[in-house]
């Protein structure tokens, strides 16, 4: 089965070809960031009508690179929420459409439940049942997963997303967007001893996160210390880092030993952060799967890869199409079951 996959939940218009067969075959992604970068930060409307611009000249050049017309594809898989609605419309609308004309097969994806199937694409695969940790731009959650909709959550963010709350950091240090591997960089050559942040809601029992209050200490430490030099926005940045990484972790642990199931899956854009990644390594008893790095954020790939798993049970998309910004995970069925 040949799918194509479209995203266009946000900020970067992803178009990928997944043969059921022979894995990925081709993955073309427009990133905005230059277009955004300006207004520091995600346009909605200015992200609609580049989606628009880009999303059919990305998918002429997707099936170039994999050497397939229109007439090999099997079915059409696109993005339909959660994100900003006049985006997802875009991909949503084309995608569907497109289906509809070739008269094959279209699956509407839920792009949180495509970055928990991230890491499966080509990598080895973690055995069920496994936690998944889910940090995006909109998201932090923790999931245990027992199958493909299969998901019970455990824990979530009550207010900012961690990747939220790196971008708003970035933001308050002047590192531009987008934050997060901005905020990163700059932490590399930070003092890790000269300011100590919280860690949030880690002295209680739990799996919730909450970012705001630690967004709230970075700005007083921000004002105590302006004007800020180099070193003090490196050191800064690395408290910061360093907190939400511990947090992170702190949680991940307590789920590991609270469901006795050994296996975390970590996904979405702040998986790419590298202090995240060796920390969790060191910290924690259990074996870890992660996204290769360029398919931690967001990317067509893991639409193209979501869409197949669920076309292969059997899920098909009505003709009236259905976008979604908001879109709870739990409330996603198991293909072909009730
Ligand atoms: O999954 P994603 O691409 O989009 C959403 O679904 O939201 O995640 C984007 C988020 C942004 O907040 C970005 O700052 C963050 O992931 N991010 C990172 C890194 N790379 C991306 N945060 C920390 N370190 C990184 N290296
Ligand atoms: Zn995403």
């Amino acid at each position: 089965m040949l799918v194509l996959g479209i995203e266009t939940s946000c900020d970067e218009t992803g178009v990928a070809l997944f043969d059921s067969d022979l894995g990925l075959l081709a993955d073309e992604l427009y990133s905005q960031v230059a277009l955004h970068a300006q207004y520091g930060g995600v346009v909605p409307e200015l992200a609609s009508r580049d989606h628009i611009r880009k999303l059919i000249p990305l998918c002429q050049e997707t099936l170039r690179k994999a050497g397939k017309s229109l007439d090999d594809l099997s079915a059409v898989a696109y993005t339909a929420g959660p994100g900003l609605m006049g985006a997802l419309l875009v991909g949503a609308t084309f995608g569907r459409s497109l289906a509809w004309g070739l008269g094959i097969p279209a699956v509407a994806v839920h792009h949180m439940e495509a970055h928990l199937l991230a890491p499966l694409i080509d990598q080895t695969q973690p055995p069920l049942p496994f936690i998944a940790l889910l940090v995006s731009g909109g998201h932090t959650q923790l999931v245990e997963v027992a199958g493909l909709g299969d998901y019970r959550l455990l824990g979530e963010s009550l207010d900012d997303a961690a990747g939220e709350a790196f971008d708003k950091a970035a933001k308050m240090l002047d590192l531009g967007y987008p934050g997060g591997p901005n905020l990163a960089r700059c932490a590399e050559s930070g003092d890790p001893q000269r300011f100590r942040f919280p860690r949030p809601m880690t002295d209680r029992p739990g799996l919730d996160f909450s970012f705001s209050g630690l967004k709230t200490f970075t700005l007083n430490t921000v004002k105590a210390s302006e004007p800020l030099t180099d070193e003090d926005r490196a050191d800064i940045a690395r408290a910061f880092e360093e907190a939400v990484v511990d947090t992170l972790i702190i949680k991940c642990r307590r789920a590991v030993e609270q469901t006795k199931v050994p296996h975390l899956v970590v996904a979405g854009g702040v998986s790419a952060n590298v202090r995240l990644r060796e920390r969790l390594e060191a910290n924690l008893d259990a074996s870890i799967y992660y996204a290769a790095p360029r398919l931690c954020t967001d990317n067509g790939a893991m639409i193209a890869y979501a869409g197949c798993q669920r076309l292969l049970l059997g899920e098909r998309a009505p003709l009236a199409i259905d976008t979604r910004a908001r879109w709870p995970i739990t409330e996603l069925g198991i293909p072909g079951g009730s």
